[in-house]
């Protein structure tokens, strides 16, 4: 795509590249490099047009473009293909639209804000700006009763991801992630299916990254930082430690993605309220299975096995 390759040959360069330079490298007129750079400066790049000099790139927008989460990414898989939107309803929805038109596995949607996105339990997740709103498909070989593996790998990866941008992140149960007690993160998972195969999966990842929130009961990456936090970076690495635990289930199963959720477990071995369906279970949370429920202790000794449902402590 020229417009990218100009794109990176002028942020290489980091100084000024002349139009005739950049022409004859990409194969192109001169005038369709002007057309590419004017493009540029309409998304929000500053480009500094200098005569008999050429171009030079000042700075990038702060926005999720395919062209900067692609730059320097070190994924085999995921992120390959990006499809970006500055507006939308809901990643997930546009997620499964393209992935019913048969596109590649590791496609990821992103959206800079969001009015109607979906959150779990029928709950609703919208994306505003400074947020990181992400879908990605995958197509796992696996039966349909093992989806919610792929829920709580991402819950791993995330944690993963917000460790390594310094943030001391833990999952509540089934899928939450939490910094300092309060969300930070929230996955809805979706899928299609026939009996026995996924046809695909649409992982949809929230991130309160440098948005606002209500402080009381949410929080952000920025809050808990006290800065700013790019967010290409953050998306990039969360790709990579998506795509790490994605091929570690793919060759080694789920057995070690579990022990990992352990690890970062918040919810294991703490006094929880889980509501399940209509019914109230309070006890201790012993362990997760391999299909993910929780099993919790409750005051007559017996184990509760829940599927599903709302978790509070
Ligand atoms: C939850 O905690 O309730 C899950 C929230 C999931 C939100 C993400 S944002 C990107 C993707 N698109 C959606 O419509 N939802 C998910």
């Amino acid at each position: 795509m020229t417009k990218e390759e100009i794109l990176n040959i002028l942020r290489e360069a980091g100084d000024y590249v002349s139009g005739e330079f950049l022409a004859e490298k990409l194969g192109v007129s001169r005038a369709a490099v002007w057309k590419h750079i004017h493009t540029l400066i309409k998304e929000g790049y500053a480009v500094d047009v200098a005569q008999g000099k050429g171009y030079r790139l000042m700075s990038v927008p702060d926005k999720l473009y395919p062209a900067e989460i692609r730059h320097g990414l070190q994924t085999k898989l995921l992120g390959r293909k990006v499809i970006h939107l500055n507006v939308t309803g809901s990643t997930n929805t546009v997620a499964r639209q393209v992935a019913e038109r048969g596109v590649e596995e590791g496609t990821v949607v992103l959206a800079e804000t969001q009015s109607h996105g979906k959150g779990r339990l029928g709950r609703k997740w919208v994306a505003k700006p400074g947020s990181l709103a992400m879908s990605v498909i995958l197509k796992p070989a696996i039966d349909p009763m093992h989806a919610s593996s792929i829920t709580l790998m991402a819950a791993v990866s995330v944690t993963k991801a917000l460790r390594g941008a310094g943030l001391e992140a833990a999952i509540k149960w089934p899928n939450d992630v939490l910094v300092n007690g309060k969300k930070i993160c929230g996955i809805l998972t979706e899928m299609s299916a026939e009996t026995d195969i996924v046809n695909f999966i649409i992982l949809g990842i929230g991130v309160n990254v440098n948005n606002d929130v209500p402080l009381e009961t949410a929080t952000t990456m920025k809050a808990e930082l006290s800065r700013e936090v790019d967010r290409v970076k953050f998306t990039q690495l969360l790709l990579e430690m998506l795509e790490e635990d994605y091929l570690t289930f793919k060759e080694e199963g789920f057995t070690p993605i579990l022990w990992s959720w352990r690890r970062y477990s918040d919810t294991l071995g703490r006094l929880v309220e889980v509501t399940y369906q209509d019914e109230v279970v309070t006890g201790v949370a012993q362990d997760v299975d391999e299909d993910g429920s929780l099993l919790v202790k409750t005051a007559d000794g017996s184990i509760r096995k829940i599927v599903s449902g709302d978790c509070k402590h």
